[in-house]
């Protein structure tokens, strides 16, 4: 981050770099089309992202470092964004080329917003308010011919992000949330499984379930998933079936708030090449949104990880071992405290 002028960060000093120097989706590209300004919010910060004929697309704190007011309303123009209130012009590095009220008079170099990191990736614009170490978590899948993509969301959930990410990663309220879909609540028993540490958190193998239609044969059977996390608001699911069909998710939870939160999600198949990607992303849609009811009516709101402040079951082994890990990544955002 840079910028000679100190700008309000909001809260910045209290998040942990663990989750502060990571990438977070905060837009689909689509979005910011050249000549288009738009605000977004990631660990409440204000942020504004815009792109120019000739620029990436730019991410800065929402403000003008001349009398503070949004720049989010401005004008892209000419590869720069024009501040709605006096004028003043800055190019895609944040410093002003141009004074409108002074023409001849040359733009003080104290003068340029707050930058932040920013890059795309699968479809996405990911910010970082911090100085991420590494790019975003790898996704083979995404550049595989052999796979169909797709991507669903951001979905706006009032709840803590780690609230979002540990529902992912319950595999017992399948049955009965996605009844129908991802289970079936005559079938509810969830067998005991595995729960491995490794170097990104934690890997859950051979999780089953039972399913209405697990093969898309129309028989109900038992699923078999693997899920892993990737970062403490990143995480990931693979189901294969014997058939070699192997269908990889990708999710990550963006914080607006220790309270609330954007979840992104992106898809990769092999197989099921004839299905019109809107319909798998309706489908998607679909499931995530039958977890909202729940996500928002957790209190509190922000997850518990002391083991002591819920009970818990053994199918609740893999949200255990999450709030684990994360106490021991010094993860506080977001958490019971
Ligand atoms: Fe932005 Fe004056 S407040 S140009
Ligand atoms: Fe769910």
């Amino acid at each position: 981050m840079v910028g000679l002028i100190a700008a309000p960060q909001k809260n910045n000093r209290s998040i942990e770099s663990v989750l502060l120097d990571e990438w977070y989706p905060v837009a689909r590209s689509s979005e910011i089309q050249p000549g288009t300004a738009r605000s977004v919010q990631l660990f409440e910060t204000d942020l504004v992202l815009w792109r120019g004929e000739n620029t990436g697309v730019v991410a800065w704190l929402d403000r003008c470092p001349h009398r503070s007011v949004k720049l989010s309303p401005g004008t892209v123009e000419a590869d720069t964004l024009v501040c709605p209130y006096h004028g003043l012009a800055f190019d895609a590095q944040g410093q002003c080329v141009k004074v409108p009220a002074h023409p001849n008079y040359p733009p003080p170099k104290q003068a340029c917003t707050t930058t932040f990191p920013v890059l795309e990736r699968y479809g996405v614009i990911f910010v970082s308010l911090g100085d991420p170490p590494v790019d975003v978590v790898p996704f083979a899948e995404w550049d595989d011919p052999d796979y169909r993509t797709y991507l669903s969301g951001g979905h706006r959930f009032r709840c803590s992000g780690l609230r979002a990410i540990e529902n992912f990663l319950d595999v017992a309220h399948l049955p009965f949330v996605h009844a129908g879909i991802l289970g079936v609540p005559e079938q509810p028993v969830i067998e005991d499984y595995e729960v491995q540490t490794i170097d990104t958190g934690i890997y859950m193998r051979n999780i089953q379930v039972w399913q209405p239609d697990p093969d898309g044969t129309g028989k109900d059977g038992l699923a078999t998933y693997d899920y892993w996390t990737l970062r403490p608001l990143m995480v990931a699911l693979k189901k294969e079936r014997a058939s070699g069909q192997t269908m990889v998710l990708l999710y990550c939870v963006a914080p607006i708030s220790e309270e609330e939160c954007v979840g992104w999600m992106w898809g990769a198949l092999n197989y099921a090449h004839h299905i019109p990607e809107a319909d798998l992303v309706a489908f998607q849609d679909t499931v995530i949104l039958q977890d909202v009811a729940n996500l928002e009516s957790h209190n509190p709101k922000r997850l518990p990880l002391e083991p002591q402040m819920e009970f818990h079951l053994p199918s609740d082994r893999a949200s255990l071992a999450y709030r684990k890990w994360l106490k021991q990544s010094g993860v506080t955002y977001g958490t019971v405290r």
